[in-house]
């Protein structure tokens, strides 16, 4: 099963989102924090298998959903707002051989293309927190997934209050970006209408985060990953944007060396009740 894009107008990124995920698109890289590590964690909350009916929102250059189809062998629908993500996540389908396990199609989270009840589960990682309106998103989640099916998220979470600099720093850097404490992200799911499953955070090591991105990728990501480092060092030399952009992000306070003493991420489950008799 392909699905084709089928929405009516090329759906874009707010501002200041857009000029964020341009460069992600051009590089051919998204992330999420935790890597394969949560990706594994969220996949067993949700109880994705063989049988599964997966759909993942907000898939970027298209890793989480070739590993679900490739280690567990479940189908997957997965959804992206940006074409450009979505023409990387086709590419890496189709080098894996995937391209049968894993559908691909440009929608915003906010208004999912599917009928009601359509999933067995609904996952999304790093990605409500660039949503201009998350509550809408999970209730799509909700809407989607069949009753007793699995809606999980991984999101960015504060695990004590941030300084001031570091929270405006981390919006300026990630594009926007609005991330809340563990017990905010679970409220959302409940006020979604989810009952909750779990929920749990986790600390982030830089060190890990890093070998654990890297281990997402294969020969033909890494050599991606080089020809991107080249054209960004280009692109330092010759664009005035991009040198922008760089002074926009380079920390301007000594708290922000110290991001993860505040900042990990969390896995969030819950389930659509099935209706009474
Ligand atoms: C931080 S990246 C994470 C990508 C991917 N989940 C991963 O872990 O590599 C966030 C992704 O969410 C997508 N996104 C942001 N807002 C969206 C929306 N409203 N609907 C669908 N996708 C969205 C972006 O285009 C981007 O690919």
């Amino acid at each position: 099963m392909m699905h084709t894009p089928s929405v009516a107008r090329t759906p874009t990124h707010p501002r200041p989102a857009a000029a964020y995920f341009d460069l992600q698109a051009t590089w051919g890289l998204t992330k999420h924090f935790g890597g394969t590590t949560a990706t594994d964690t969220l996949l067993s909350r949700c109880g994705v298998g063989p049988e599964t009916r997966l759909l993942e929102v907000g898939c970027g250059v298209g890793i989480t959903p070739c590993h679900a189809a490739r280690t567990l062998g479940c189908q997957v629908v997965a959804v992206d707002l940006s074409e450009r993500m979505l023409t990387w996540a086709h590419r890496r389908a189709w080098r894996l051989r995937l391209d049968r396990q894993v559908s691909l199609a440009a929608a915003d989270a906010q208004a999912l293309p599917f009928p009601d009840d359509s999933f067995d589960a609904v996952i999304c990682e790093s990605v409500l927190a660039f949503v201009p309106d998350p509550t809408r998103a999970l209730a799509e989640y909700r809407r989607v997934a069949r009753p007793g099916g699995a809606v999980g998220v991984t999101e960015g979470v504060w695990l004590r209050p941030p300084p001031p600099a570091l929270e405006s720093y981390l919006a300026r850097a990630l594009g926007g970006a609005r991330f809340l404490p563990p017990d905010g992200w679970a409220a959302l799911l409940g006020g979604a209408g989810l009952g909750m499953v779990s929920a749990e955070r986790h600390r982030i090591g830089a060190l890990d985060q890093w070998r654990d991105d890297l281990s997402r990728l294969d020969a033909a990501d890494l050599l991606d990953y080089a020809r991107a480092w080249r054209s960004f060092l280009t692109g330092l030399a010759t664009s005035p944007a991009l040198r922008r952009y760089v002074r926009t992000v380079w920390p301007s306070s000594p708290s922000i060396f110290r991001v993860f003493d505040s900042f990990g991420y969390g896995i969030f489950v819950g389930r659509k009740e099935t209706p009474p008799r």
